[in-house]
């Protein structure tokens, strides 16, 4: 079965296309590399032995995008393709709302135009927007704090919208709690632009002596140390979420909704700790102020996906540290 994977070339598509190989599935990349690297191709190559078609191309650019799907004949589509940064979506709301909703209207077109049903879309925790308690089940209220998860809770509606047109569709929305770690291969990973604003990439590149200190965002959360609470998911477990979901997907549910995460919430602190074990030295850290919008606790209740599509992570926080720094380390040589 062939599966176009928009974004693939990015952190989470990577790690998702290296499971699709080894599941037997084909894939067709379709990525404007705006937020990734070609080489990447070379790298699931290297860790697979199979090299997935590859199309440089912007969702933005829907002629470029039909004539791929006519070409290559995709049967279902996994949808990573988007912007993803908080700050920046604040700055520049044009440009999150046109990439991420026009860029999703463009590939729902497309794929309407060639009679193909089946997506996974990724979605975020961040549609819970403050949620009232945890664990964070997929019934609770959804809201934005921001242009970013505008774009992910519209998107959600788009599709909402689109099955109840046309009820032949089968939709799996996914919604990430936060995604750490990397191929054990240390060949793909997280390797963002500039100073990172996601805790763990800051955290890396403080080990590696890039950044002096890890800024601890307060400590006067209502949380069992005051700093803030999330739930870390290995990004090589949140990939194996989306064959589970491509498999449930097979089975014409309809549109399924199921949080991805480990259902354990860790505080900063706790991380810190932790990271500091797998160095086997202290992580410089200060505590600072809070980031504003910034959440107390944020953890998944996993019960739907695993009693529904049978998944549960298995990675630990110590594999999710050795693993993101061993790919920190080999992407510094
Ligand atoms: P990423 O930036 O590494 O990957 C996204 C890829 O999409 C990049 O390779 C980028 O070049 C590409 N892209 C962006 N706009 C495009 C366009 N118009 N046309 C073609 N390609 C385009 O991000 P990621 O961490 O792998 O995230 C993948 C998806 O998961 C995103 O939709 C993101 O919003 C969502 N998500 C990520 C997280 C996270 O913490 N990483 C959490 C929740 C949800
Ligand atoms: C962020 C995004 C969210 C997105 C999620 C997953 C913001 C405001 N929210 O959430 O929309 O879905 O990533 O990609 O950016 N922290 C520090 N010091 C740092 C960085 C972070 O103490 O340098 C703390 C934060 O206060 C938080 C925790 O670490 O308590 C995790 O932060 P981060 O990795 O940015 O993820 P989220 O805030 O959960």
């Amino acid at each position: 079965m062939k599966i176009l994977v928009t974004g693939g070339t990015g952190y989470i598509g990577s790690h998702t296309v290296v499971r699709l190989i080894e599941n037997g599935f084909d894939s067709v990349i379709v990525d404007n590399l705006s937020n990734s690297k070609e080489d990447v191709v070379d790298k699931i190559r290297q860790i697979t032995n199979v090299r997935p078609a590859f199309y440089k191309a912007d969702l933005l650019d829907k002629e470029s995008l039909s004539e791929i799907v006519k070409k290559e004949k995709p049967e279902a589509v996994i949808h990573f393709a988007g912007l993803k940064a908080v700050g920046e979506s604040v700055a520049l709301p044009l440009k999150y709302y046109h990439n991420n909703i026009t860029g999703t209207l463009h590939l729902l077109e497309v794929m309407q135009e060639n009679g193909i049903k089946d997506i996974v879309f990724s979605s975020s925790a961040t549609v819970y927007g403050k949620p009232e308690s945890v664990p964070i089940k997929e019934d609770f209220p959804l809201s934005a704090t921001n242009p970013y998860g505008a774009t992910k809770l519209m998107i959600e509606d788009i599709l909402r919208d689109l099955y109840k047109a046309d009820p032949t569709m089968n939709i799996a929305i996914l919604r990430y709690f936060n995604p750490v770690g990397a191929h054990k291969s240390g060949l793909i990973g997280e390797n963002p632009n500039g100073i990172p604003n996601n805790l763990v990439p800051y955290m890396m590149q403080v080990a590696a002596g890039k950044l002096e200190y890890l800024r601890v965002f307060g400590d006067d959360y209502n949380t069992k140390d005051g700093t803030g609470v999330r739930d870390y998911i290995h990004v090589e477990d949140l990939a194996g979420g989306h064959i589970s979901a491509l498999k449930k997907l097979a089975q014409r549910p309809g549109i399924v909704t199921y949080n991805l995460g480990t259902g354990i919430g860790y505080s900063v602190l706790d991380m810190v700790k932790e990271f500091s074990g797998v160095l086997g030295r202290e992580l410089p850290y200060k505590i600072c102020g809070r980031r504003p919008g910034d959440i107390d606790e944020c953890y998944a209740d996993t019960s739907l996906a695993k009693k529904e599509i049978g998944f549960a992570a298995e990675k630990n926080l110590k594999d999710m540290f050795v693993d993101g720094w061993n790919f920190q380390k080999t992407a510094e040589r």
